[in-house]
C-alpha cells in the first residue's frame, strides 16, 4: 500500500512524540514522592504479593475484606513488633498459617512499618462531602 509522504511524516511524528511521552513518564521519579521502599520493604512486597495476603487484607482500603486493613497495622493499632511477627505464622481464626522464616518475617514487618510511614487510612481530618469533594476538617474547602 502506497502511503503519501505527508501521512508517513504525521505519523512518524505521532510516533516520536507518543516515544517520547512514554520515556518521560516512565523515567520520571518525582512522583513517588516520600514513598520509596527500601530493598529490605521490597522484599516484604514481594512476600505480600506471592502469598496473596491482600487478598485477604487491604492497604489503603484496597483488597480483600476478610481480614482487618493494615495499612497502620504497624502504628495506628499499637500493635508491637513480636506480636506482628507471630501473627504472620499464626494461623489464628481465618488468617491462614504461613511458615515464614525470621528474614522473611522481619522483611514483611519491614513492609508494613514503611506503608505505615506513608500516612494514615483512613484519614479521620477528611471529609467526604455531599458533591463528592474531599475537604479537610478545620479548613476551608478547596474547590471555591
Ligand atoms: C485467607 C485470608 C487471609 C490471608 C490470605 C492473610 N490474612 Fe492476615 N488475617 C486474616 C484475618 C481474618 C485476620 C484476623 C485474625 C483474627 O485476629 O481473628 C488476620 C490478621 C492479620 C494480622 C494481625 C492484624 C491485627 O491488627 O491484629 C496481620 C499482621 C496479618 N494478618 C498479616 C498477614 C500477612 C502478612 C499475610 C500474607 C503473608 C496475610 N495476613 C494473609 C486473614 C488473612
Amino acid at each position: 500500500m502506497f502511503l503519501p509522504r505527508k501521512y508517513v511524516l504525521i505519523l512518524l511524528l505521532l510516533l516520536a512524540l507518543f516515544s517520547s511521552y512514554n520515556y518521560i513518564i516512565y523515567t520520571d521519579t518525582s512522583a513517588y514522592g516520600a514513598v520509596r521502599l527500601s530493598g529490605k520493604a521490597v522484599q516484604g512486597e514481594k512476600l505480600w504479593l506471592q502469598n496473596n495476603c491482600n487478598s485477604c487484607h487491604q492497604i489503603y482500603g484496597l483488597g480483600g475484606y476478610l481480614g482487618p486493613d493494615l495499612t497502620n497495622v504497624y502504628s495506628f493499632r499499637k500493635r508491637d513488633e513480636k506480636y506482628l511477627k507471630s501473627m504472620f505464622n499464626s494461623g489464628i481464626n481465618a488468617m491462614p498459617e504461613f511458615d515464614f522464616n525470621e528474614t522473611e518475617k522481619a522483611e514483611l514487618l519491614q513492609f508494613l512499618k514503611e506503608i505505615d510511614q506513608t500516612g494514615k487510612y483512613p484519614n479521620t481530618e477528611a471529609v467526604i462531602e455531599a458533591d463528592g469533594w474531599v475537604k479537610i476538617q478545620n479548613q476551608n474547602s478547596t474547590h471555591e
